[in-house]
């Protein structure tokens, strides 16, 4: 049997080998060990039960299933479990359900790769688990997936594989950006209008922001999630230990939503009016801070947090250029009456009006991108209001000073829409490289931060922003391997050796190069190890690698925002959204 101990990922705190396997060549009998662990059992059997186990033959004299006991054990912490496997059966204890789920996923690692198919093999086979005692938790309590559904949209089916794939690799929250200039991808029976004229545009552009002359493809895109599609991937994270994050990008970013109610726009409409837009980068146009826009939240959110369930919301505050505001006197006047100095402040105001209402109507917590906090609004902003630093880890700090929980998501090295590597074999990319080695040697939680701002460092995310990601096969191209290495970082809080190791603690690429066997029987694309297979590369068409901007450029982009930290929005309209 391969030595599928050592090709866990993540990598769990301690593997201790027993003598011999488990045969588990059928579901396991799923018991609770008392009352309290029901819930948890449920969740087991539930994961369990949906793997392709091996169809004996009904003619073949019926072997016992083996038991699987699953018990809680409230003093372990939340997302904790303990998995021993003997020859006998199974003892999973958990500090929690997701802890439960967590057990799931590490026994399904150790499975052949076949427990990563859909439909069971044909004929009866041996599976086998190693015996084992393994113990494990995790360090930071946000490990977080990121996909951009509102530049292409990413149809329902191909959301549930990934948050699948995902939980696999024990992250647990799912940031789905739902709105964006180029597309409003939510139902709303409430106001109709946003999806029906929101969610689609007649082309996209397919030339990089920098490149004259734009080309776009001419290809009518769109989609939107029905609230009841929104439920369900919410239900089926759930059950995975994976919290649902929606994302409704304000006051910026939200042309869509303006091509649907331009009376919600602010200072004068642009030439034509409001246009889902086919391209890429910032636009000045904002929501305004009035009622109307308040009132048509309330329902809008409502409608999402109805539908989902989900306990935080992402409300942007990112890549906001003010100068529409400042022309609107009706914006202007709100702001003097509120005793606001500049559009600034009246920036951070309204997020924290939006971030009120989520507490106070719906009891959930907003998120917001780091401009909410960095650009103006220092101690402006509900306490409680979680930071999503992307701009680097400076800001990251800052914000944890401030006394606010924070979500590690620079750029560098957590943005995988950027290239895999440098070569002409890569397709394009909006810049890059960001190799899986950069990923793998992310430290999160900076050692040397003083213990109470790394406490507020609550955890990490990737984003996969998809302006040049059409559709499925280069967004599963973008996410793995790096969502491996990023997986292995979250859950342990640390950077993560690439290969060297001991038999107990192996590197992070054997243990890669195992959980690929595992992508290819789920049918999931990712990128080899050694580069892309002749079909994922660019090509010499409007896919090929073009330079785009070098990890210098972005070093620069980035010494640039902070610079930028005053708000000096010229400046960053002058930069069109080279994230
Ligand atoms: C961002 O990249 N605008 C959060």
């Amino acid at each position: 049997m391969t030595d599928r101990l050592a090709g866990l990922v993540p990598q769990p705190i301690s593997v201790k080998r027993g003598r011999g396997s488990l045969i588990m060549s059928t579901c396991p009998e799923v018991q609770p060990a008392d009352a309290a662990a029901q819930a948890a059992a449920v969740t087991v059997r539930h994961l369990l039960t949906g793997l392709p186990w091996p169809q004996p033959s009904p003619f073949d004299a019926t072997q016992d299933a083996p038991r699987c006991s699953v018990a809680l054990d409230r003093a372990m912490r939340p997302e904790a479990y303990r998995l021993t496997i003997d020859p006998n059966g199974v003892t999973v204890t958990a500090g929690d359900e997701s802890g439960a789920a967590y057990a799931v996923q590490t026994m399904r690692q150790l499975l052949p790769d076949e427990a990563w198919r859909v439909a069971p093999l044909p004929e009866a086979a041996n599976w086998e688990l190693p015996c084992a005692d393994i113990e494990d938790g995790t360090a930071l309590a946000w490990r977080g997936a990121h996909l951009d559904v509102a530049r292409h949209f990413v149809p329902k089916r191909e959301v549930l594989a990934l948050i699948d794939a995902f939980a696999a690799l024990k992250l647990n929250r799912l940031h789905l950006h739902l709105t964006d200039d180029q597309g409003w991808r939510i139902e709303s029976r409430l106001r109709p209008a946003l999806h029906e004229i929101g969610s689609h545009r007649p082309r996209s552009r397919i030339s990089l922001n920098a490149e004259q002359p734009r080309v776009y493809d001419d290809i009518p895109h769109g989609g939107y999630y029905s609230l009841d599609d929104l439920a369900e991937i919410a239900g089926y994270a759930g059950q995975r230990g994976m919290a649902l994050v929606p994302e409704i990008d304000l006051p910026g970013h939200s042309t869509a939503l303006l091509a649907a109610l331009p009376e919600l726009g602010s200072g004068s409409a642009p030439d034509g009016g409001y246009q889902v837009s086919p391209d890429w980068g910032i636009f000045n146009n904002l929501v305004a801070p009035l009622p109307a826009t308040m009132a048509v939240l309330r329902d809008v959110l409502g409608e999402v947090i109805a539908a989902t369930g989900a306990w935080y919301v992402h409300i942007g505050g990112d890549e906001c250029v003010l100068d529409r505001w400042r022309q609107d006197v009706r914006i202007e006047a709100v702001r003097r009456d509120r005793g606001l100095a500049t559009a600034e402040d009246l920036h951070a105001a309204f997020l924290k009006d939006v971030a009120d209402m989520l507490a106070e109507d719906f009891g959930v917590r907003a998120v917001v991108w780091d401009e909410g906090f960095a650009d103006h609004g220092r101690a402006m902003l509900r306490p409680d209001t979680v930071i999503m630093a992307w701009r680097g880890m400076g800001v990251a700090r800052a914000a944890a000073e401030a006394g606010h929980d924070v979500v590690a998501a620079p750029v560098l090295p957590t943005y995988f829409d950027y290239a895999q590597d440098s070569g002409e074999a890569e397709p394009l990319a909006i810049g890059g490289p960001i190799r899986l080695a950069d990923v793998a040697a992310f430290e999160p939680v900076p050692a040397d931060w003083p213990p109470a701002v790394r406490d507020r460092l609550i955890g990490t995310q990737f984003q996969v922003w998809s302006e040049y990601i059409p559709d499925g096969r280069a967004l599963e191209y973008m996410i793995f391997p790096r969502a491996c290495a990023a997986a292995d970082v979250a859950w342990s809080g640390r950077r993560s050796p690439l290969s060297e190791g001991s038999p107990e603690r192996p590197g992070l690429l054997p243990r890669i190069a195992a959980h690929l066997g595992r992508l290819d029987a789920a049918g999931l694309e990712y990128r080899p190890l050694g580069g892309p297979h002749p079909w994922q590369q660019g090509g010499t068409g409007p896919r090929r690698h073009r330079v785009g901007y070098q990890i210098k450029d972005v070093a620069t982009r980035l010494s640039q925002l902070a610079a930028a930290d005053s708000g000096d929005d010229e400046r960053m309209s002058g930069l069109t959204g080279q994230r």
